[in-house]
């Protein structure tokens, strides 16, 4: 999603605002572009590309002054043009604004600044922001009562930053991050902490509804009524600043290679918490677990876990079908909320749906400074460090951990949680990648691939094509063994690849079934499993383990035949196309 960035202090802006929006691409985007203000004057300079290659060809880190503002554009109001790209400057240029958020009424303002006698030049609903401020701005030439103004006319999501002609940096937020750094030479805002870590762990979060204008004199931060704010500056742990990729080719293979360490240290930071969830859900009425994507694939995994060791019903719901069932909520209910980012604007909506009918938000989270963390009553942390690539992995797995552990304190142990035993399990399939790497080959060409398995291993199986989608571009399938017969056996044919998750426990046979059907009918067969079978065309080897614990071990030779097929075929792991890490828009 965009990233926004402004720099304002004694130091060249410029390079500090271009290396923050470095920083920030895992967010994911398509355009890129900074302002800066020097001698009563805003320079713009943007285009499509990556940070590096826009930088290269217009120079975005030589713009001068020491005051400024950037900006990643992921594309939802207009195509990915130079044009389109951000920083948006008014009609008249004294005013230049960053925005990541949708603009609902920005066509009814547009109309009404054109009549006006403002100009547009982009297709994008942020422009109108731009233009909006001019317009307050040109009334009063107060920079305050003229964000004051604008904002309450804004409709929809947003965080802005917007650089006034006189060198005034001013920024408001409604459900959109947007964070302060305060450094000792300068002032950071940003949609992320990565944006500024290195030079500042000192920050301040704004609430919704705030704005603050930053100058010569310093900062002050307002609700959208105009009333002074106070904030703590708080500290953020300076692991973030942790983000390279070191030996590593990409951050999604360093991710994965990270989990024998990060399944081990899940929820260690936030023990205590573990604890006061568990003991809020065992006495709960109702539980709902939701989340998007690779979230939600854990929440199934927790509902079936939960149901099966700690006897408790969950209602899994996906975040971004809340608002279709708001009903769904019993009153003075627990909503388990998983996310990694904590910004994911669908999870975000899911949890106040929840929280109008008077229900306790848990969250199971990675970013800990996160939106999603303010909202809730306990929070637990996945404490796997930053995740940068778009495919999340060790988060995954760090989510499971958690989960698992309060399943266990809830059943007094009755998951034999051996995690080291995990771990030891995640480093041997990391060390005999020879096989999976051979397989990842063999899917250069394959246009379909389906991955099969049962009970909890189906969410395994949905996980697993998603990170084939995601990263090949293949279309994947995730299938529950049972239901080939009601429909799916029709695709299934000898240009078909099925991926077999099947460990030796209690799904095995009728897996072992389900691919007999499969090979009848002429489809390759690759079998994930601790036991050998002549059904398998290729067979990708798992460590046995305890029965409850197979999901953590299973989803990580698939994470790297993901990986690894998107390298064959020349596809950045990293960065797929069209997708952002952090979802903030709806
Ligand atoms: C997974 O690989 C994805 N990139 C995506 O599905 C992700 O899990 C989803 O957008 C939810 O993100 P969150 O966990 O940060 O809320």
């Amino acid at each position: 999603m965009c990233s926004i960035i402004g720099y304002l202090g004694l130091s060249s802006a410029a390079p500090i605002i271009v290396k923050g929006l470095k920083r920030m691409e895992y967010r994911g985007y398509d355009s890129v572009g900074v302002a800066t203000f020097s001698e009563h004057q805003i320079s713009v300079r943007k285009g499509v590309g990556k940070v590096l290659e826009v930088n290269k060809t217009e120079k975005l880190d030589e713009l001068s002054g020491t005051i400024g503002i950037g900006h990643t554009r992921w594309a939802t109001h207009g195509m990915v043009t130079d044009t389109n790209a951000h920083p948006h400057p008014s009609s008249s240029g004294e005013i230049a604004i960053v925005h990541n958020g949708i603009i609902e009424n920005h066509e009814e303002l547009k109309k009404e600044l054109q009549k006006h006698g403002y100009t547009f030049k982009s297709q994008t609903d942020s422009e109108v922001i731009a233009n909006l401020l001019q317009y307050n701005y040109d009334k009063t030439r107060e920079i305050k009562k003229s964000v004051v103004d604008t904002v309450a006319e804004l409709k929809g999501n947003y965080a802005f930053v917007a650089v006034f002609q006189d060198g005034t940096l001013s920024a408001a937020r409604l459900h959109e991050p947007l964070i302060i750094g305060v450094g000792k030479e300068g002032y950071f805002i940003s949609s992320d902490v990565l944006g500024f870590v290195e030079y500042t762990d000192e920050v301040i979060y704004p609430d919704n509804k705030e704005f603050v204008i930053i100058d010569k004199e310093g900062l002050k931060i307002f609700d959208f009524d105009a009333n002074p704010v106070r904030h703590q500056i708080t500290k953020v742990s300076k692991e973030f600043a942790d983000v390279y990729k070191g030996q590593y080719a990409h951050y999604t293979l360093k991710e994965i290679s990270e989990q024998p360490l990060t399944v081990s240290s899940a929820g260690n930071n936030t023990k205590l918490e573990i604890d006061l969830a568990s003991d809020l859900i065992k006495h709960a009425r109702n539980v709902y677990i939701t989340g998007s994507g690779t979230s939600y694939n854990a929440a199934l995994i927790a509902k079936f876990l939960f149901s099966k060791y700690a006897k408790i019903k969950i209602d899994p719901l996906i975040s971004s079908e809340a608002q279709f069932s708001p009903d769904m909520f019993e009153e003075k209910s627990i909503l388990v909320a998983i996310s990694q980012s904590g910004e994911s604007a669908d999870v975000l909506e899911a949890v106040g749906i929840a929280k109008k009918t008077g229900s306790k938000i848990i969250s199971i989270v990675n970013m800990m400074t996160s939106s999603l963390v303010h909202q809730s009553s306990i929070s637990m942390g996945l404490n796997c460090g930053p995740e940068i690539g778009v495919a999340a992995t060790k988060s995954f797995t760090s989510q499971l951990v958690v989960l698992y552990k309060i399943i266990d304190k809830i059943c007094d142990g009755c998951m034999e949680l051996d995690l080291t035993k995990v771990s030891e399990a995640i480093k041997k399939i990391l060390s005999n990648d020879s096989k999976i790497k051979d397989v990842a080959k063999r899917l250069k060409n394959v246009s379909d691939i389906y991955v099969l398995g049962r009970g909890m291993h189906y969410p395994i199986a949905s996980e697993g094509s998603l990170k084939l989608k995601e990263l090949t571009y293949i279309h994947a399938e995730g299938l529950p063994g049972g239901e080939l017969k009601h429909g799916p056996l029709a695709l299934m044919d000898s240009n078909s690849y099925v991926l077999i998750i099947n460990p030796n426990d209690s799904t095995y046979n009728d897996t072992l079934t389900s691919a007999r059907e499969i090979k009848a009918r002429g489809a390759k067969i690759i079998g994930i499993s601790d036991k050998p079978s002549d059904v398998y065309d290729h067979w990708i080897d798992i460590p046995s383990i305890n029965e409850p614990l197979y999901p953590l071990v299973e989803i990580v030779p698939i994470q790297l035949l993901a990986y690894y097929a998107a390298i064959d075929k020349d596809f950045d792991p990293d960065y797929p196309r069209n997708l952002a890490k952090s979802v903030t828009v709806k």
